[in-house]
């Protein structure tokens, strides 16, 4: 990894807030500043050159993020980010009409809107460990479920989740909807390798090196005659009356108005740059988390809740607020989240109240990680415990 792609990193700063959003490598800040100096223009309605090229770029952003999860082009709906796709997709297949089911230690996005929207809406509950307690363990008769959701990630345990694990084998016609917002970051994804049941998936650019503002909502062709648009407006239409319209071809018809053309273009040159490195950012990652979890855990009163030695590491330490750790390492120039991270009701219910987060990236190294247990083997005295 060279940590010269990352202007930011050059600031000196210590960056493990890497779950909440990750920096941005100087091809990515670039390709959207040329984007702007050069080639600005809207898409889908020019017959000028500016406007081809940008529609042509944008088309290309599509296929690159279709090639980077094993989709077809027409599958990839950009969206704003997870939280827009999984209120969008709410509102497509029509969750009003839908038992919805979605693991308890979830994000508060891959829950609220369900809760919200769903005609029922149930947990599967988790073990004390982050994982979810399976089919036979748990409450929820599969057999009732229309959509069986999943964050396939924890941004607090750091756990990957199954959808087997969860579900079981559900009915075919149980529609799986993956939160992939920290899994895309850490785990190969290959919409092809899920089971026979239809699958849609969201993620946001900006946890792998994209801008914010731009996320990818997958809906497999399986369930497309089941969709219908959640919102309306320019560009997803082909023909309009005064009484009625036909609507534009997928997935254009799920892009209502201008979409985030300079976004779309960055996060692919953010997938390009990621792709071309993600064998040896997953292999650092993998050591930087080991070691990270063995000295972390020799720290007096500091306890791990994360069991896997994933590179999301929650913890407490004995008798100090975690928002008080996140301040104490911030006086240090480390920058890390404290607090439920959205995810409140996953760990209140295990008894486990607020965490401080430890989240690291391809470009955070062992000295960095040295530095903030130096800065927290002192916290206890330094605050009186
Ligand atoms: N969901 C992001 C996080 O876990 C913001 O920090």
């Amino acid at each position: 990894m060279n940590r010269n792609d990352f202007p930011q990193l050059q600031d000196g700063v210590i960056y493990l807030d890497n779950a909440a959003t990750t920096f941005k490598p100087k091809c990515v800040i670039e390709r959207i500043n040329d984007f702007y100096v050069h080639e600005n223009a809207n898409i889908y309605r020019g017959l000028y050159d500016l406007s081809v090229k940008a529609t042509a770029q944008y088309d290309e952003a599509r296929q690159t993020v279709a090639k980077f999860i094993n989709a077809e082009p027409e599958e990839i709906i950009f969206t704003s980010g997870t939280t827009d796709g999984i209120n969008k997709f709410t509102q497509m297949i029509n969750a009003k009409d839908k038992i919805v089911a979605s693991d308890i230690t979830g994000h508060h996005s891959n829950l609220l809107p369900w809760r919200k929207n769903a005609k029922e809406f149930k947990y599967i509950p988790s073990r004390k460990d982050g994982s979810s307690m399976g089919p036979d363990n748990s409450f929820v008769v599969n057999d009732f479920i229309d959509i069986a959701a999943m964050s396939m990630y924890s941004n607090v345990f750091g756990n990957t989740k199954s959808f087997d694990d969860a579900y079981g084998r559900p009915e075919p016609r149980v529609i799986f909807f993956a939160d992939a917002a920290q899994a895309i970051a850490h785990k190969k994804i290959d919409v092809k390798t899920f089971r026979d049941n239809p699958l849609a998936l969201a993620f946001s650019g900006h946890k792998i090196f994209g801008p914010t503002g731009i996320g990818v909502l997958y809906i497999s062709k399986k369930i497309h005659d089941q969709l219908s648009p959640a919102q309306f407006g320019g560009e997803m239409v082909e023909d309009v009356r005064e009484q009625d319209f036909d609507l534009a071809p997928i997935p254009q018809r799920f892009e209502a108005g201008t979409p985030n053309i300079a976004g779309a273009i960055g996060l692919a040159e953010a997938i390009r740059y990621f792709s071309a490195h993600q064998n040896e950012f997953f292999t650092h990652e993998k050591k930087l988390a080991a070691y990270a979890h063995r000295i972390l855990s020799e720290i007096e009163g500091l306890k791990i809740i994360s069991v896997t030695y994933d590179p999301i590491i929650s913890f407490t330490i004995d008798s100090v607020h975690p928002h008080d750790v996140a301040q104490y390492l911030a006086v240090h120039n480390i920058c890390v989240r404290a607090g439920y991270h959205c995810a409140q009701v996953g760990l209140d219910y295990l008894g486990i109240g607020p965490v401080t987060r430890i989240s690291l990236a391809p470009y955070n190294t062992f000295e960095e990680i040295d530095k903030t247990v130096e800065v927290l083997k002192n916290i206890r005295k330094d605050m009186y415990v």
